[in-house]
């Protein structure tokens, strides 16, 4: 990585500063001193030409519509492996031998229950909450039970910390599902694998054996391996910033889930399906697409766009392959939400407004749809990004902590505000 420098011409006055290069991508600009050496800040709200750390763990190219899990390719991980082999590459940086896959999963299955105490927790919520509400508070409650993984200082725990996480995830979601529909909470069942031991968890019930659907549980084991991480997204820049101050893994993790909510973000799979809702029927999808390039109407097509992908988001062409098998699967040969959004897909991908923009179909226009038809509600769609995301956020997490140089983040402003005046008295205003 061959580092030059760059010159920033202020008035009469040039200020060099370095330029790093990557192994691919985009070099960066090191502006780490400039306000040291100008008394001047630089200004990106968005943080769209910004880079907020050096990281090894993903790589996107949005124009060539790239996505890279610690180098290996996301269309590889999610056709040849499974999520917990996805949840190694991204925590240790390259593939499990197969007897490091067998250890990985063996210690995320021993960490599957929660503390007993913790089913308590879901009586103080109504039955209507949404469960990402349950998901922060429940995730944040962690760190009140497991004492034993807090201190982030200690590699030990931090590792203990991680592998309980992704494992207790999957039995935290399953908890704030069955708790919205008043069914009792199933355990995990460890003979099973992960994903499989999700929809045990989320379908079943406790008078009678559930039957796994191998199809479904293939189809959402690649569903969280396309979900499991992305660089440097909001609820990750969240994540980091939370731990750049010290806090617990578990603080942090329920700052990404609260971040992930927003229907900009993770939230967009719940919002695409409830505008697909919203259409209704493919002779509908003109007065929406104009709504979309109305600049006077707030109205966005949830799942298109993308900050990075500005030709085509790789997951979105998985998710949408991934979508037909499950409906082929169940039989569902006629759902008018997949026929809204194949031709909202197609009319969009043709419309000048939407080339100009490069607004293409994101991971979470098809993920809907194919959960849907997997039976779950749409209030709990983000919550499954959430599970998969999981360890995404962990490893991005550990990563900071592990940085040498890592400092707490705090980012300044340009301050447009009042300038120093006198108090009034109340009696005089
Ligand atoms: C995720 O960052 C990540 O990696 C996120 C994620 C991950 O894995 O972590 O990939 C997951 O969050 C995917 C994105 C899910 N969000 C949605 O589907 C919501 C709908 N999309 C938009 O809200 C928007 O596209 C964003 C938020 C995704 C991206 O916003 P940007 O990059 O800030 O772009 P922008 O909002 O400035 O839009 C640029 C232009 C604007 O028009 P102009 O003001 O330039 O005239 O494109 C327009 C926008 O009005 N535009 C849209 C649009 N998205 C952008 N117009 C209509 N419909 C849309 N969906």
């Amino acid at each position: 990585m061959t580092d030059t420098t760059a010159t920033l011409q202020l008035g009469d006055r040039s200020v060099e500063l370095p330029v790093k290069a990557g192994s691919i991508g985009p070099s960066v600009v090191d502006i780490s001193k400039l306000y040291g050496q100008t008394g001047m800040f630089t200004f990106d709200p968005g943080f769209t030409s910004t880079a907020s750390t050096e990281s090894k763990i993903t790589y996107i190219d949005g124009d060539a519509g790239i996505l890279l899990y610690r180098g290996y390719p996301i269309d590889e991980l999610a056709e040849y492996g499974d999520f917990l082999e996805t949840c190694y590459v991204l925590l240790n940086g390259q593939l499990p031998t197969a007897a490091q896959k067998a250890e990985f999963d063996y210690r995320v299955s021993r960490h599957t229950m929660v503390h007993e105490q913790m089913s308590r927790f879901f009586n103080g919520f109504r039955r209507d909450a949404h469960p990402m509400a349950v998901m922060v508070a429940c995730v944040g409650a962690l760190a009140a039970f497991y004492h034993d993984s807090i201190d982030i200082s200690d590699p030990r725990q931090r590792e203990i910390a991680s592998v309980r996480m992704i494992a207790k995830m999957p039995t935290l979601a399953a908890m704030a599902y069955k708790y919205s529909i008043g069914q009792p909470f199933m355990y995990p069942k460890n003979d099973l694998g992960y994903s499989a031991n999700f929809l045990r968890m989320c379908f079943g019930v406790p008078c009678e054996d559930f039957r796994v659907n191998p199809v479904m549980a293939r189809a959402l084991d690649r569903i969280f391996v396309l979900h499991a991480d992305h660089e440097q997204n909001a609820s990750t820049s969240t994540v980091r910033l939370a731990g750049s101050s010290g806090a617990n893994p578990f603080a942090c993790i329920a700052a990404g889930i609260a971040c992930l909510w927003g229907p900009a973000h993770g939230g967009a799979n719940e919002a695409a399906l409830k505008m697909l809702g919203e259409i209704g029927k493919v002779e509908n999808i003109p007065k929406y697409i104009a709504r979309a390039k109305d600049k006077n109407d707030s109205f966005r097509l949830m799942g298109f766009g993308h900050r990075v992908y500005k030709n085509y988001d790789p997951r979105a062409k998985i998710m949408q392959k991934t979508a037909h098998e499950v409906l082929n699967q169940l039989g569902i040969t006629d759902d008018p939400l997949l026929d809204v959004a194949m031709e909202l897909e197609r009319i969009a991908l043709n419309d000048d407004y939407f080339i100009e923009k490069k607004l293409y179909p994101n991971i979470d226009f098809y993920s809907g749809i194919t959960l849907k038809a997997m039976g779950f509600p749409i209030d709990m769609f983000t919550v499954l990004f959430a599970v998969a995301r999981t360890v995404g956020w962990i490893a991005q997490w550990k990563e900071m902590i592990d940085d040498p140089g890592q400092r707490i983040g705090r980012p300044r402003q340009l301050y447009t505000g009042s300038v120093e005046r006198e108090y009034k008295a109340l009696r005089d205003r």
